[in-house]
């Protein structure tokens, strides 16, 4: 399973990467704006240390300004991949950015039907957002189980990028599944690696070593 980091925050992106979990890069605007710095600059910043597909996302709402976003943030970096919404111009812009080898990630997408349809298009990899699924009642990780299912059917190679994740449940339960990828928030992989028995249990370890006899 690849971890991806969901933030365009480069201080926290470094840290997870010099703790080997960083496998690629989301971001979307809102991210962005959160960080109140240039684009550019800070996706430079994070395509200097991160190898994987870092991904950046258009605003236009017609395929061909789509498609001129898209051409001018691949040129940016190696390893960009394009973020485009789930709207027929945005699946338009998604077929001809294929044909032209530049990856995309279908970003917005709620049901399997819609990934079906990135599918189709040649998505490299597509977002079903299941925290925002799940805010409104709706159990987001359907959406990754019927998704998988229907890849698997027919062999598409488009892999799914579990997104809009919201707490460590999450990050298991779209392991079980066998998605491929999960976009992970900072704070959410921080909570990973705890558990208050781990803590407990070297507390006692250490405690215990201090009573061994020393030459
Ligand atoms: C990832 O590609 C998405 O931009 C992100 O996971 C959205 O998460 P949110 O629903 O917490 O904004």
């Amino acid at each position: 399973m690849k971890f991806f980091i969901d933030s365009a925050n480069v201080e926290a992106i470094r840290k997870a990467h010099e703790r080997g979990m960083v496998d690629g890069v989301t971001t979307n605007p809102s991210l962005v704006a959160k960080e109140g710095r240039d684009f550019r600059t800070v996706v430079d910043e994070i395509a200097s240390f991160v190898k994987g597909p870092i991904s950046l996302e258009v605003v236009s709402e017609d395929a061909e300004g789509m498609l001129k976003e898209a051409r001018e943030l691949n040129s940016w970096i190696d390893n960009a991949a394009i973020k485009v919404p789930m709207t027929w111009e945005g699946l338009r812009a998604v077929k001809i950015c294929a044909d032209e080898g530049i990856q995309t990630n279908v970003t917005l997408v709620f049901s399997p039907n819609q990934a079906l349809l990135a599918a189709k298009a040649g998505a490299t990899f597509v977002s079903p957002f299941i925290g925002r699924l799940d805010d409104v009642g709706q159990v987001g990780m359907e959406v990754i189980e019927g998704t998988a299912q229907i890849y698997a059917n027919y062999g598409f190679e488009t892999e799914i990028i579990v997104a809009s994740i919201r707490h460590p449940i999450h990050v298991y339960e779209a392991a079980l599944i066998g998605a491929d990828i999960a976009t992970i928030p900072p704070n959410v992989l921080d909570k990973m690696v705890h558990h208050p028995l781990t803590d407990v249990g070297i507390k006692r370890f250490l405690d215990d070593w201090k009573k061994v006899p020393k030459k």
